[in-house]
């Protein structure tokens, strides 16, 4: 039986890069002869598809006015995408594949639980029997370099691609991080504003040296 893989998330404000860090190290696990299972949150699956519209302001109620759930609401709807995509995971990890997942439930502590609707610990609760990641990255980036990304995209943007919020969100991602670290482990931080390439290979070596890969 093949051993088990490893479950490795990257994490980081909207532009900070965890699309691409993910690929890259995707790609950088295939490329020496090991199994990969790149995946991403929100999931590609019906629930997820239905959280990015959302996002996107893309769903409407039977009014036609744009549905805007609350924190909660959302957080309930990522925890229900997510307990899906654990099964999955843990599934692709029993195969031997390392799974490779671009946002996980660190998004939803840092940006569900922001405000006054829903604690960090509700988050938690709510997602109770989540696959554990092995080791999270957490890609630091300035806020503003965040924002001069997400405009050279052109996609739609998400509702939380604003200034303020992406500040909150940033603020955040440094207030939970001991309660994620207690309940989901080693998180490492990594300098976002480099080179697409220098970040990529700072996260391969600090998966060399953590979980030997
Ligand atoms: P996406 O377009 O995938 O952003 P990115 O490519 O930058 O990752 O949209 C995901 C959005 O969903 C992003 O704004 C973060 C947010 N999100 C949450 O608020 N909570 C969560 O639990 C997850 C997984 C994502």
């Amino acid at each position: 039986m093949a051993a088990e893989g490893r479950f490795i998330v990257l994490e980081g404000i909207d532009g900070a890069g965890t699309t691409t860090q993910a690929q890259m190290l995707h790609d950088h696990l295939v490329g020496r002869s090991l199994s990969g299972w790149l995946t991403r949150e929100p999931t590609d699956g019906p629930l997820g598809g239905f959280i990015r519209d959302a996002l996107s302001g893309a769903v409407r109620t039977a009014e036609g006015e744009r549905f805007a759930p609350s924190e909660s609401a959302f957080c309930l709807l990522f925890a229900a995408d997510r307990l899906e995509h654990s099964r999955v995971i843990e599934d692709m990890r029993a195969q031997g594949r390392h799974v490779v997942c671009d946002r996980y439930i660190m998004s939803s502590i840092a940006y569900q639980s922001r405000g006054p609707d829903i604690s960090a610990e509700r988050v938690i609760e709510i997602n109770h029997g989540c696959a554990r990641p092995d080791i999270t990255f957490l890609l630091g980036v300035r806020v503003e370099e965040c924002l001069r990304r997400l405009d050279g995209r052109g996609d739609s943007p998400t509702i939380y691609e604003k200034k303020d919020l992406l500040e909150a969100i940033n603020r955040n991602y440094g207030a939970v991080r001991p309660v994620y670290e207690r309940h989901f482990g080693q998180l490492i931080e990594v300098d976002g504003m480099q080179a697409p390439e220098k970040v990529h290979e700072e996260i391969a070596s600090l998966l060399a040296r953590h979980l030997q890969l």
